[in-house]
């Protein structure tokens, strides 16, 4: 469905990504773990176009996408939900729905809104005043109203707490059950093996390991990238990062 051939990626004269391969099948869910800079988010803006990859190919359901502008390549059916505070904040939930909606799929607002109750009440409010984890619902509900066919997550427990982690797994595994690829880059490498079937190990833009979620659980180079990432993910969280 989804496959990244060796791409090389540069931020200016910076070669960020170099030769990163990975493939995401139909009804997939893969991660792509990796500490603080080790190239994920600049995986996703390759994908999406944002910031296109200067050599390789990026190929979805069977057609290059590796020079399409952003706009088109959400329309062939890539949804992205950024990292950080993406939203358009001084806008309220329902404006921010509204913006992201398409209407030739089979994600509607009414379905959209089922799967995340609390966006309905919480429609009038901008989002500038969501808390962390109605922010990522709000994002993740964003990218399912553009109708895609995958889904692209990043780090999608970045700043939540236990509780909302545990939250955001169920309605991840709801949106797997509905038959969407998802794609998810990840520093907490147990909530996102215990979801995905597969994964890819990042390192200083270079993929280090592949395997299945089982493998990569018991993989000799997990458990540094295990510790380390939750010592940051600590870190960030506590504001000192
Ligand atoms: N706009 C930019 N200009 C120049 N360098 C950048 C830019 N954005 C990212 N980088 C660099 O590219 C490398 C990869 O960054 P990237 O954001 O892809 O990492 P990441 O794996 O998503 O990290 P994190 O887990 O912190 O989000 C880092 O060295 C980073 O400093
Ligand atoms: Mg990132």
């Amino acid at each position: 469905m989804l496959e990244v051939k060796a791409i090389d990626v540069y931020y200016g004269a910076s070669h960020v990504l170099q030769g990163v391969s990975l493939t995401v099948r139909a009804g997939e869910v893969v991660v792509l773990l990796g500490r603080n800079g080790a190239g994920k988010t600049t995986t996703f803006r390759a994908v999406m176009g944002l910031t296109p990859a200067r050599r390789g190919d990026i190929n979805f359901s069977g057609k290059a996408i590796t020079h399409l502008p952003p706009h088109s390549i959400v329309r062939a059916g890539l949804g992205l939900a950024p990292s950080g505070r993406r939203l358009f904040g001084a806008l309220t939930v329902a404006e921010n729905l509204a913006l992201a909606e398409r209407s030739d799929g089979p994600w509607t607002r009414k379905r959209v809104l089922a799967l995340f109750p609390k966006l309905a009440e919480l429609a009038p409010r901008r989002a500038t005043f969501l808390s962390g984890g109605e922010q990522q619902m709000l994002k993740i509900a964003r990218a399912l109203l553009s109708q895609p066919h995958i889904l692209l997550l990043d780090e999608p427990t970045e700043g939540l707490a236990p509780v909302v982690v545990r939250e955001l797994g169920g309605w991840l595994r709801g949106i797997r059950d509905e038959g969407l690829a998802i794609l998810m880059a990840e520093q907490n490498a147990h909530f996102a093996l215990a979801l995905a079937d597969r994964g890819y190990v990042m390192e200083k833009g270079r993929i280090l390991r592949e395997g299945t979620a089982s493998e990569l659980l018991t993989a000799p180079e997990l458990a540094t990238h295990l510790a380390l990432g939750s010592r940051q993910r600590l870190a960030k969280n506590n504001g000192m990062a």
